[in-house]
């Protein structure tokens, strides 16, 4: 059967590096593969990523457009491509507006969970893969040479209660939530997501 994965990790974790080799790894065994982000993944999605990487806003918008986006991405991508058959990996998903708007902004956890179980009460990633490496090393891998969006401007403080958020929800989660020790080499890395994927598809 088709599965759903989702990447996740603080700014500069190194995890988009990742989507293509998994992506891969699922070729190689066979599976139709497609790759999508959010905020983002449809035209709609794309313009509301734009607005929340770069315009200030109530933190509630933010939830709000966050959720918006992924009910449309649900509804044209994902669920279309799990029904045929396709699997779906996604760069970000829910955890990350848990880490990011209920651990880096302060936001109800409570708020997050009625959003959360409006927009897709009955779909959850079969495997989240976080990765996972200390504040310091996530900032230092951040390209400074490009302009840092409105998340990736924020403060160290920021950043502790994101990363915190998500090492609780793998606690919580042991079964979906796979924590992946980002300052390993990258071959190391991908060894060790070779192996998760081909225990998925076991
Ligand atoms: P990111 O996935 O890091 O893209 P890039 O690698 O191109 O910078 O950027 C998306 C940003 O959006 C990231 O800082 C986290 C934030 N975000 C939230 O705050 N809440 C969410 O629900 C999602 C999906 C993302």
């Amino acid at each position: 059967m088709a599965k759903f994965i989702t990447f996740e990790g603080v700014d500069g974790a190194g995890k988009s590096t990742h989507v293509a080799t998994v992506a891969q790894f699922l070729r190689e065994r066979g599976k139709t593969v497609i790759t999508t982000r959010e905020p983002g993944g449809t035209v709609l999605g794309e313009k509301l990523r734009e607005l929340l990487l770069h315009e200030p806003m109530h933190l509630e918008t933010e939830a709000l457009l966050m959720f918006a986006s992924r009910r449309e991405h649900i509804a044209q991508v994902i669920a279309p491509a799990l029904a045929r058959g396709d699997w779906v990996i996604s760069d970000r998903f829910t955890d990350a507006s848990f880490a990011y708007q209920g651990g880096g902004r302060h936001l109800s956890l409570d708020k997050l969970r009625v959003l959360e179980q409006w927009v897709h009460a009955d779909l959850q990633p079969d495997l989240t893969l976080l990765f996972d490496v200390p504040l310091d090393v996530a900032r230092q891998r951040l390209d400074q040479t490009r302009s840092l969006d409105k998340f990736e401007k924020e403060k160290e403080d920021f950043f502790t209660a994101v990363r915190d958020v998500y090492l609780q929800r793998a606690a919580q989660f042991p079964e979906r939530i796979r924590v992946i020790d980002s300052t390993q080499p990258l071959d190391a890395v991908s060894r060790q997501l070779e192996q998760l994927i081909a225990d998925l598809c076991a």
